[in-house]
C-alpha cells in the first residue's frame, strides 16, 4: 500500500533528510523524501535562499513542502563559509577549515527551515553556538567531525541528539505547523 505523507522535504542530501525525518517523527509528522536538486540564488542571506528554494520545490512537487538552508559560520573568518558552506566543504573540506584557524575557534551552525504550500509561506531559524575542534574527530557527515557545541566536549559526529540547529528549527516549525 502506498504510504501517505503529511509533507515532503526537498533536498538532495540524504543525511539531512534522515535527521529531519527522525526529528519530525518525534513531533508526530510523517515526512516524505522529495529528492531533487534545487537552484541556489546568489545571496548572503540563508533565509532568502531557503524561501526561494521552497517555492521552486513546491512547483516541482505540488505538495506541502519544506526545504532547509544551513551553514557553518566561523567568527574569526567573519562568518565564512556561511551561505557557501556546501561549496567550501566540497573544495577545501574539514582539513582546509582546520588549516585556516588559529586561537579563536568560535563558530555557529545556523539552520533555516522554509515551508510553502501556496497558501502559507513561513521560515524558521535556529542556531547552535560552539567551536571548531583542533582535529577531525568521528566519522559524521559534513562539518560534524569538527564542530563542538557549547557545553560539550564531543563533536557533532560523536553526539548530536536533540541539540542541533536542525532540531531546534524543526521544533519551531512543528509548533507553527500544528497551529496554522
Ligand atoms: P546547504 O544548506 O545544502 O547549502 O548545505 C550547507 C552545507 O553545510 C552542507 O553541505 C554541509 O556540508 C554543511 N552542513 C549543514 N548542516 C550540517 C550538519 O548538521 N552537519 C554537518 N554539516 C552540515
Amino acid at each position: 500500500m502506498p504510504q501517505s505523507f503529511d509533507l515532503f522535504f526537498a533536498t538532495s542530501n540524504n543525511h539531512k533528510f534522515q535527521e529531519a525525518k527522525k526529528i519530525l517523527e518525534g513531533f508526530g509528522i510523517n515526512l516524505g523524501f522529495f529528492k531533487c536538486e534545487l537552484e541556489e540564488i546568489q545571496s548572503n542571506s540563508l533565509k532568502e535562499i531557503a524561501k526561494n528554494k521552497a517555492v521552486q520545490a513546491f512547483q516541482k512537487c505540488k505538495k506541502p513542502i519544506i526545504v532547509e538552508d544551513d551553514g557553518l559560520f566561523i567568527d574569526s573568518l567573519n562568518g565564512f563559509p556561511g551561505p557557501y558552506s556546501s561549496y567550501v566543504f566540497k573544495t577545501i573540506g574539514n582539513k582546509g577549515i582546520l588549516q585556516l584557524l588559529k586561537q579563536n575557534r568560535k563558530a555557529k551552525f545556523i539552520s533555516i527551515i522554509s515551508f510553502y504550500d501556496k497558501k502559507n509561506r513561513e521560515s524558521f531559524e535556529s542556531k547552535v553556538d560552539g567551536k571548531i575542534s583542533r582535529s577531525i574527530i568521528g566519522t559524521g557527515w559534513g562539518y560534524d567531525p569538527i564542530f563542538i557545541p557549547l557545553k560539550s566536549t564531543k563533536t557533532f559526529a560523536e553526539s548530536k541528539n536533540n541539540i542541533s540547529h536542525r532540531f531546534k528549527a524543526l521544533k519551531k516549525f512543528s509548533n507553527w505547523y500544528f497551529d496554522k
